[in-house]
């Protein structure tokens, strides 16, 4: 098969990353006889500097005419520490997830059994541990109006649902519930917050559709103690923005680091593949980020946009070797040897 696919390196460690990402692509395709034609596009900082703007609209039109996005990260500090920039590399992020209609974003947790004893968790907790979550990622407080009033003495963010957004997500957390173990958990807040009442009430309205798939209904703060207590009863989640930004955080240390979760988000149309964390700014240009976040997000590709299982299991077969053999970046080297970005990239590669 051809596919042209749309790479948005992005800042910080993004470029480093996605390079490898591509490097094992790129191995993927010749063995299984693909071609790839990969398309570069500005995005974040470093469209900022060249262009004015986060997210261009020839970075749009890029992405639109491929066949799917492989993103690395974005953020500089330079406007972490300015309040008061007038334009920020995240909302070229937000700009993209809503302009690509990408409202659905899968981050799966699993754990590596060469890796069980890394974890900061004990290993007998967190053993077997396969979830999901589904984030919804182009509504809520993201998206809400925010702003500044009483001279800018006081602040809002406003967060809002419609019953059409929650339904779109939900449905694709029935299915996917299908799929798996049939248990499906609805994360929210409607002890206190409207939203979470009508995601409560869409989501049950629902279960009559589903009668296969058992729904259980939970307050965000109890799921962030029982995820680090009893990940293993957790299955696919469900849950809004803001929430699943922060659970997912908390649930890939479940997995021994933050640099080995890969996510996906779908929309109506095209899907964009990113690892779960930022641009590592401290980190930029020293060969020391973990690539395979972004290794196992081109996996999801290729099992998620191109239907193509074989090719996805090859780059997930490797990653685990290379995990089993040491073949690891210094976060989780654990006092051995720390291989390079580049040269776990390389390694990856060549045991394709
Ligand atoms: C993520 C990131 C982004 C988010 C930031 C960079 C805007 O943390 O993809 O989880 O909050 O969605
Ligand atoms: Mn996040």
């Amino acid at each position: 098969m051809k596919f042209n696919i749309a790479l948005l390196a992005g800042d910080g460690i993004g470029p480093e990353v996605i390079e490898q990402a591509v490097k094992v692509s790129d191995a993927v395709a010749a063995k299984f006889g693909h071609e790839i034609t990969w398309k570069p596009a500005l995005t974040g900082a470093a469209a900022i500097d060249a262009v004015g703007e986060p997210y261009p609209d020839e970075t749009h039109d890029i992405c639109i005419a491929s066949d799917a996005v492989l993103f690395g990260a974005i953020g500089h500090p330079r406007f972490d520490n300015d309040p008061s920039a007038k334009v920020r590399p995240e909302q070229g992020l937000l700009k993209m997830r809503k302009k690509l209609g990408l409202f659905a974003n899968v981050r799966p947790t699993f754990t590596f059994p060469s890796l069980l004893d890394k974890s900061p968790l004990k290993k007998e907790r967190i053993e077997g541990t396969d979830l999901v979550f589904l984030r919804e990622l182009t509504g809520g407080i993201y998206f809400g109006e925010k702003g500044r009033r009483d001279g800018g003495e006081t602040a809002f963010d406003n967060c809002v649902y419609t019953r059409v957004e929650v339904q779109r997500l939900a449905k694709k957390g029935f299915e996917l519930a299908m799929t798996r173990s049939k248990k499906l958990c609805c994360v929210d807040k409607a002890n206190v917050m409207e939203t979470s009442r009508l995601w409560r009430e869409t989501v049950q309205a629902m279960e009559k559709e589903y009668p296969e798939v058992v729904v259980s209904y939970e307050f965000v703060d109890a799921v962030a103690m029982r995820l680090v207590q009893w990940p293993n009863s957790y299955d696919v989640l469900i849950t809004e923005n803001l929430f699943g930004d922060i659970l997912t955080d908390e649930a890939s240390v479940i997995s021994g680091s933050m640099g080995l979760m890969p996510s996906a988000s779908m929309g109506t149309d095209i899907a964009l593949f990113e690892p779960i964390h930022g641009s590592y700014p401290q980190a930029t240009g020293l060969n020391i980020a973990n690539p395979m976040a972004t290794v196992l997000s081109a996996a999801m590709m290729f099992e998620t946009a191109f239907n193509l299982h074989e090719e996805g299991k090859a780059i997930r077969d490797a990653v685990n070797k290379a995990l089993a053999e040491g073949i690891v970046t210094e976060d989780l080297a654990d006092g051995g040897k720390a291989y390079g970005t580049k040269e776990v990239g390389d390694w990856l590669a060549a045991n394709i």
